[in-house]
């Protein structure tokens, strides 16, 4: 399997209202396809299979048609299109045109602007501002490092098409290295990327998120509920509308979300530590962690065994440094937004934190209700007061943040 993961998708189906044609050329990772045009389906796009014939030796169309709820296309002799010009018609209403896999020889067919099968006809008839055309490359790694390849690569991405992938990994053919197809999860989301208008291009986002773990001794310690799914999900809006991302992560077993570089961290001084030297260089801080507010004054360097007569041990206790009430005081501040996650009051204690911060916003939401869920409910507390952007899956409310924090920046340029 990739190491690349993937995060879940929001469960309102963020590919509604899309019509993706999905091209299949020759390549054993055909087998993937079939469950790409199921993801797409589930994520709400309607899909138009085409298939060359070498993909036919991989994978049936009667496959591709069951999944996709559309008779398939393979010839661009096939006289069920009335005008006859199927290489037309297919992707005059298509979003997308997205080819999975792209074989080596595909690609080097694209990089000529050969079309001597419906497929490549599409590609080159599409109407390519209306429609963008995204390859997933799968071959061999002996295939895609050769420098015809990378050639006809670079000249198709030069000619306006986007390479996802394709990723290192275990081959078919027993070898390993680059020349994967990226995995069918993988596809859908840089698919649903692709579509997220680019409100953050050119921005830097910091963000920090779930837990910390501060230690009492090498087996035990203080943490809390964050499950770290809300900051996971603000990572992966923030990248998909364009921003570089840079994600300071609790101990948490999520997925990276893709494009995102992620640091690990346990404790909250260790987020400290990594957060404030980077935060100058950011335009955006996202303080979605739940850091701890104190820690053990002395981690004990042995496990501590229960001492004669049972006594609890007395732990004391000191306070951990705020990260973002001092992330918000630098010079050279970026735009900083914090979460307070309340029990009860939320407004009350999120006005209260916003102004002890010294940040321009706070995002309040009721930590019992969402730590571990995937939805929550947010509410947005800045200076002229506070309004809802509602309720519904972290993804979801994560895209609405983004268009909030973005309608909130300082215009490209301009001095912070
Ligand atoms: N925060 C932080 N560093 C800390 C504590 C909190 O960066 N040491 C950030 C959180 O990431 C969040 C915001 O401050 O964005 C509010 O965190 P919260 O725990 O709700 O606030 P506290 O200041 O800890 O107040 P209290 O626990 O009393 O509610």
């Amino acid at each position: 399997m990739s190491a690349a993961a993937t995060t879940p998708p929001a469960d309102d189906a963020e590919l509604a209202g899309r019509h993706v044609v999905l091209g299949l050329s020759g390549g054993i990772a055909c087998y993937k396809s079939a469950e790409l045009a199921r993801e797409l389906v589930k994520a709400g796009a309607t899909v138009q299979v085409v298939m060359t014939e070498a993909a036919g030796q991989f994978v049936t169309a009667v496959t591709m048609q069951a999944l996709s709820n559309r008779p398939v296309y393979t010839s661009q002799w096939d006289a069920r299109a009335p005008n006859n010009m199927a290489h037309i018609n297919l992707t005059r209403d298509a979003d997308a045109l997205l080819v999975a896999p792209a074989s080596a020889d595909f690609v080097a067919k694209l990089a000529q602007g050969r079309a001597d099968d419906l497929l490549s006809l599409a590609c080159l008839a599409r109407p390519i501002e209306r429609c963008a055309l995204l390859l997933a490359p799968a071959m061999n790694r002996e295939m895609w490092a050769h420098p015809a390849t990378q050639r006809n690569a670079a000249q198709v991405a030069a000619d306006g098409a986007v390479l996802l992938g394709p990723a290192a990994g275990d081959q078919a053919c027993g070898e390993v290295g680059d020349g994967r197809m990226l995995e069918p999860q993988e596809l859908r989301d840089a698919l649903i990327a692709h579509f997220q208008p680019k409100l953050l291009a050119g921005r830097r986002v910091l963000v920090t998120a779930g837990p910390t773990y501060e230690a009492i001794d090498p087996v035990r310690g203080i943490t809390n509920l964050s499950s770290g799914k809300m900051g996971f999900a603000l990572a992966r809006a923030a990248a998909d509308a364009g921003a570089e991302v840079t994600l300071v992560a609790g101990p948490v077993a999520l997925p990276t979300p893709r494009g995102v570089r992620r640091i690990d961290v346990r404790s909250a001084q260790q987020m400290h530590d990594t957060v404030l030297p980077l935060a100058p260089r950011h335009d955006v801080f996202v303080a979605t962690a739940a850091v701890a507010d104190w820690r053990p004054a002395q981690a004990a360097g042995h496990k501590l065994k229960k001492a004669d007569g049972h006594v609890a041990p007395a732990i004391a206790m000191v306070e951990n440094p705020d990260i973002l009430a001092t992330v918000a005081r630098l010079p050279d501040a970026p735009y900083c937004v914090g979460f307070a996650a309340e029990s009860h009051d939320l407004v009350r204690h999120a006005r209260e934190k916003r102004q002890r911060k010294g940040v321009p916003l706070i995002v309040g939401n009721v930590g019992p209700d969402t730590f571990g869920r995937d939805h929550n409910a947010l509410l947005l507390v800045e200076a002229d007061g506070e309004h809802e952007i509602g309720n519904g899956h972290k993804l979801a409310l994560a895209r609405r943040l983004v268009v909030e924090i973005a309608r909130r920046l300082p215009a490209a340029g301009a001095a912070r």
